[in-house]
């Protein structure tokens, strides 16, 4: 088939229109330029400098050289038919000491970006934290101080105040569970820290943040669209065994429930905090009504199911980070990471699009009435790349067509699904992982910087331009 015949042939399984089409990155995965233009240190420039901290001592000083090739880059997703592009805004680059002065030029970088997409026909949609805090505020206590949450709604407002005009889409926080369990009690990610109950704090602070924001956005524009942002599993037991039954809860629990009831419900829910041994619970009087109030849509981002068990010294995590860490679990280390057999991603998850499918249920059907986004999806593969850079990734493809086809089913069956965001445009600076997986739909060869779409990324522009999938439904 051409690629003409193949552009004109009627979708089996058509998305709505409007439907928004898109991929995603994040400031410092991609960004680089950590020293121009008066860009602050963040809590990832003093991480990576840690030794045993990221896989081979990757940094992202450099990253993908996003800051100088944004037109390029812009380009290239116009090219690849994209309708909108999710990025977050750095911190540190905008508000350099985290409180206080904004730093103009960080500005301009955000608004030359979004006029650029503006002018190719592609929605920017802004996330405003993507885990890069200024480290004069981790100095400070960081997120497990409440007074981060205050700082964050500022400088919220300040970006706000100058894209608003342009910017429809908003999320606030990135994956709050990740920035306080990853950073606060496993240690894997920024700032490195090993303290529990600390992280419990930061969750907690991370939520007001996010409500704290959405307030002061709201106050100036009530017109812009705004959501919070969560990372969700499907979560199985792995025997219907009393201890693996309560395993999944305490699982589905704190990745889960406690993010959706506090965000949806203003509540946290009973038995997490009694397993976080914070049975009285440590919001202040007020707190879950600002975290609670309306969200014009909820963004999920998806990447696997967790299989687990409650009898200590199963397998370990899939997840398990690069070099040595605690436990995120707070309150629930006992619990083992077993896994189902399935398929798996380089990066060990297991491979499982029935998992998007049942999320998505049960969010209309807990939590009705918000519509969803997916946010992120998408897998690292040890992509291998021919004397041109171009790489045959049918496991990508796969990976994509399969939970493409989730969200599909989850569309017919009722549920608000307003667009899917693929992760990521462009292989990337993977966090603990460095250089060292690669999620994206367009090759970076990082010595020439050189980009390249997979055959991925290729197969996801057609499917846009075409406005669905080929091959029925199951
Ligand atoms: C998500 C992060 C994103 C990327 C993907 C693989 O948890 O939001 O930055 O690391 O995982």
């Amino acid at each position: 088939m051409t690629t003409q015949e193949t552009r004109t042939q009627t979708p089996d399984l058509l998305f709505p229109t409007g439907f928004a089409w898109g991929a995603a990155t994040s400031a410092y995965q991609i960004e680089g330029a950590v020293s121009e233009d008066g860009r602050g240190r963040s809590i990832w420039d003093t991480f990576v400098r840690q030794p045993g901290r990221v896989l081979d001592g990757d940094d992202a000083d450099v990253a993908v050289d996003h800051y100088h090739r944004y037109r390029a880059d812009v380009r290239m997703m116009a090219d690849l038919s994209l309708g909108a592009y999710r990025f977050s805004v750095s911190w540190p680059r905008v508000q350099p000491d985290g409180s206080g002065r904004i730093n103009p030029r960080g500005l301009d970088f955000y608004r030359r970006l979004v006029d650029e997409l503006l002018v190719r026909g592609i929605e920017p949609w802004v996330t405003l934290y993507h885990w890069d805090l200024p480290q004069p505020l981790e100095d400070a206590g960081g997120w497990p101080a409440r007074d981060t949450a205050e700082r964050f709604a500022d400088y919220a407002a300040a970006v706000h105040d100058a894209l608003g005009d342009r910017v429809r889409n908003w999320s606030t926080v990135n994956e709050p569970w990740c920035a306080a369990f990853l950073g606060y009690a496993s240690g894997e990610h920024a700032p490195g820290r090993r303290e529990p109950a600390r992280a419990v704090q930061a969750a907690h602070h991370l939520l007001l943040a996010h409500g704290l924001a959405t307030a002061a956005m709201r106050a100036q524009r009530p017109g812009s669209r705004i959501g919070g942002c969560v990372n969700l599993y499907a979560v199985s037991p792995q025997t219907s065994s009393a201890a693996d039954l309560d395993a999944a809860r305490r699982i589905d629990g704190l990745q889960n429930r406690f993010f959706l009831d506090a965000l949806l419900r203003g509540e946290y829910p009973a038995d997490v905090l009694e397993d976080l041994g914070e049975p009285g619970g440590f919001a202040r009087e007020g707190d879950m009504e600002i975290i609670s109030a309306p969200l014009d849509m909820l963004l999920i981002n998806y990447y696997s199911r967790f299989t687990v068990s409650g009898v200590p010294g199963g397998a370990a995590s899939a997840a398990a980070a690069p070099t040595d860490t605690g436990s995120p679990w707070v309150g629930s280390e006992h619990v083992s990471f077993a896994g189902a057999g399935l398929p798996v991603t380089a990066m060990g998850w297991e491979i499982d699009a029935g998992g998007l499918y049942e999320i998505l249920l049960r969010l209309a059907r807990e939590y009705p009435r918000v519509p969803l986004v997916v946010s992120e999806n998408g897998a690292a593969f040890d992509d291998v790349a021919d004397a041109d850079g171009v790489v045959r990734d049918p496991g990508r493809r796969d990976y994509i067509e399969a939970h493409l086809r989730a969200c599909h089913a989850a569309i017919r069956d009722g549920v608000p699904l307003e667009g899917y965001f693929a992760w990521s445009l462009m292989d990337n600076f993977e966090w603990a992982w460095g250089y060292g997986k690669r999620f994206g739909l367009v090759r970076v060869d990082y010595e020439t910087q050189r980009r390249t779409p997979k055959e991925s990324a290729l197969w996801y522009a057609e499917t846009i331009r075409r406005g669905g999938l080929i091959g029925p439904a199951e």
